[in-house]
Parts: C-alpha cells; structure tokens; sequence
C-alpha cells in the first residue's frame, strides 16, 4: 500500500484529503499541530485502522518536527509515496498595516516549511526511484490581489518552485505537483492573521472586504472538486504541473495558466528531458 504524509490536517481541505487518500487505499499519515484536537472523523478512523492510518503531530514551521516526521514515516511504515504540502495560513491586511514577522510567519508556514519538507522526502523517494509531492498552492498564486500581498506573493513563490523543482526530479520518478484551489468554505478566514485597517486604509479595505467576504460567502463548501484534484495529481500517469479546482470562479485564470506552460517546456527542453 502507498504511504501519503499530509500536513494540515485539523481542518478544510487536509480533513478531507486524509479521508479520501484512506479510502483509496493509501496508508495515511495525517499531521496537525494539535493531534488531541483533531477533527472527531480522523479520531474515529485512526481508532478503527491503526495500520493504516496515524494521526501525528507537525508544525511545518518546526526544523526538528519536519525531520522527526519524515523518518517516522520511513520507518513506521518503510517508505514514503506521497507527500501533500497542504497546510498554509491566510491573511487580509494593507502591506503598511502588515509587520515584516507577519510576513515571515506567512513564509515559513506555506513556503519553507513545505519546502524542507520537500528537500526532506526527496532522498527517500529517489532511492524508491519513485514518489509524487503535491504543493497546495492556490489562485492567489497567479491573480494579484490587494491586501493579501503576502499570501499571494508565498503562494506565487510555491507555485514557480514547484514548477522548476518538477523539471529536476522527474528523471528520478518523483514529480513535484501544484494542486491549485480557488475559493471553498473551509476554516481558512477564522484562522487567517488578518490586521486591522488604519485610517489611510479605510476606504480601500472596506471596499475590498466587502468583495472577499462576498467570495466567501459564496465559496463553495463541498471539497470534493479539490479531493479529486489532489487524486489525480497524485495517480495520474502522465500528470500537469496544475491540477486546478473550484477555479471557474475566476475565468482570466485558463488563459494565464495556458500562457505559463510553455515555460515548462523550455525549462524541461534545457534539461534535455521531453
Ligand atoms: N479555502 C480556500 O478557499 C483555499 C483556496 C486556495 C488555497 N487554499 C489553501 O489550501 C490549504 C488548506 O487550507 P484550508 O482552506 O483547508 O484552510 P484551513 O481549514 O484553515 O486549513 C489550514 C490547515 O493548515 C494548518 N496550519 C496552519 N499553520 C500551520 C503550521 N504552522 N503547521 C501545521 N499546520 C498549520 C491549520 O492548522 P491549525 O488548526 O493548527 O491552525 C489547518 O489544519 C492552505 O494551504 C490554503 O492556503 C485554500
């Protein structure tokens, strides 16, 4: 059976994602900061299938965490096939109301925490000769929104590593994914670090939230679309760089994303890879 390792499981789209990879068959190990206060269907099923699926602490912002969780992985259950970089933190805020620590947390939670993850599991997955990371990015990669600098700008920079990382693993058997969601009812808004408007701000911020709690509002809350993204990225045999989901809402994004594959191309062309 393969082994999938799943950050952010607490809640949204990592509750789900850890449900449907058991359920296909994946030995699931499914992380959150605070596994005592996991979500009551992970409680049950890591009750009802110990074998097969573990609930386990991880702060992806934690260098020991990271490290203890990958060799758990390998030898709880002797190799590792799947590796979603799920978890991430969301935040509204005007760039001037925004501290540089926000900045930073926002960075080491959905950039380079996932990242050494990454540069953790690919010396397990090239020794198998084989293995599938799947980067949970989002629209925000690609769409430029204001008040949401920081997340757009860690998810953009997920998103071109992810992209570049794919090119240099891939003759390795290990392809390195982006699962791209659009907008979906999850905890993201309760969890997000948003900052307060400041009088210069007002105006902006207020016209600006009115249109994301809009979004939000009418966000879809069935994740399936985003279940079945991340199936595919990590099943697929000959899978795309972008696996989008819930993405119709912003019809600019197929053009765009259309528009970036070519530098794929030319990125694998320079390695001499088709
Ligand atoms: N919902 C959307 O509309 C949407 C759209 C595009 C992309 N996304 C992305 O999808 C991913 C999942 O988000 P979601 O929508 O499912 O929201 P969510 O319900 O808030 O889930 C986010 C998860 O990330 C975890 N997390 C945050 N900081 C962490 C850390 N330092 N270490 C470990 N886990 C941490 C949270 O855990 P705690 O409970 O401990 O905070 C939670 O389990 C995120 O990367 C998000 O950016 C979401």
């Amino acid at each position: 059976m393969p082994v999938a390792l799943i950050t952010g499981c607490s809640s949204g789209f990592g509750e789900a994602l850890a449900l449907a990879f058991v359920e296909r068959g994946y030995r699931v190990i499914a992380t959150m900061r605070k596994p005592a206060a996991a979500p009551p269907s992970l409680k049950a099923l890591a009750a009802a299938k110990p074998d097969d699926f573990v609930l386990a602490a991880l702060d992806v912002t934690d260098a020991e965490m990271r490290k203890g969780i990958i060799d758990f992985a390998v030898q709880r259950f002797g190799s590792l096939d799947l590796l979603i970089n799920n978890a991430g933190v969301g935040a509204r805020g005007s760039f001037e109301d925004t501290p540089e620590s926000q900045w930073r947390t926002m960075f080491e939670t959905n950039l380079f925490g996932p990242l050494d993850l990454v540069r953790l599991a690919l010396p397990v997955m090239r020794r198998q000769g084989a293995g599938r990371i799947l980067n949970v990015t989002s629209v925000a990669a690609v769409l430029k929104t204001p008040l949401m600098a920081a997340y757009c700008a860690s998810k953009h920079a997920l998103d071109t590593a992810t992209a570049a990382l794919d090119i240099e693993t891939r003759s390795f058997g290990v392809r390195v994914l982006c699962v791209m969601p659009g907008p979906f009812k999850t905890s993201l808004p309760q969890k997000s670090l948003d900052r307060q408007a400041s009088a210069p701000y007002a105006r902006i911020a207020a016209h600006f939230n009115a249109t994301f709690d809009g979004m939000e509002a009418k966000a879809p809350s069935d994740l399936t679309p985003v279940v079945n993204a991340a199936l595919a990225a990590a099943t697929d045999a000959d899978p795309v760089l972008r696996y989008t989901a819930g993405t119709d809402v912003v019809p600019i994004l197929p053009p765009i994303l259309q528009a970036l594959a070519p530098l794929q191309a030319i990125g694998l062309r320079l390695t001499g890879q088709d």
